[in-house]
């Protein structure tokens, strides 16, 4: 076949085309996000937030997990702390500068207390609290956050009661 070259620039030319319209068409709600798929990642990315999103999420839980012990909730305990790990797991993945920071927390700090929470003894619940308060505030101390102190919730504004 003589043309075959011709065939191949077409193709190339149509592959081109199919690439730059994917590239160019805005997405979303009122098409919110546009440019290349490339900027629109990026956008994604942004809009999912870093460490203090993640942070924010945790605080609450942190907060929740506490008055879950004082109920003795076991059940929802365990959810919170499920959940924190979940949200600092996607925290580091979004943030690796902080995955360091997070390790003994990670390894040590959340596997005792899930010890602990499994014992179903306030007692030793509230104990653990403490080391645990002291671990999110050891981790503020490193990452140059120490104006950030964390100290156990004084006014219940969880919604949940058991
Ligand atoms: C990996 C280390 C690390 C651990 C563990 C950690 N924090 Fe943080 N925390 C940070 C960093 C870093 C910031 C500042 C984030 C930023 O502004 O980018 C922060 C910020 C915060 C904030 C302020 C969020 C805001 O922007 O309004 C709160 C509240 C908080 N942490 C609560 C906690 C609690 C509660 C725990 C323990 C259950 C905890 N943190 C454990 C690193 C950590």
């Amino acid at each position: 076949m003589k043309n075959w070259y011709l065939i191949i620039l077409a193709i190339f030319i149509i592959s081109c085309q199919v690439n730059s319209v994917e590239n160019s068409e805005a997405v979303g709600e009122e098409g919110w996000l546009k440019g290349t798929n490339e900027e629109k990642m990026e956008e994604v990315a942004h809009q999912l937030g870093g460490f203090s999103r993640t942070m924010v999420e945790v605080s609450y839980r942190y907060s929740e997990l506490y008055w879950a012990g004082m109920d003795e909730n076991w059940g929802y305990a365990d959810h919170q702390v499920e959940h924190i790990i979940e949200a600092l797991e996607d925290g580091v993945k979004r943030r690796p500068v902080r995955s360091a920071s997070a390790e003994s927390f990670m390894k040590e700090t959340i596997p005792n207390f899930e010890e602990i929470i499994a014992k179903k003894d306030k007692d030793a619940f509230l104990k653990g609290f403490t080391v645990l308060t002291s671990a999110c505030n050891a981790c503020h101390a490193k990452e140059g956050e120490s104006y950030i102190t964390i100290q156990t919730p004084e006014i219940r504004t969880s919604p949940v009661r058991f």
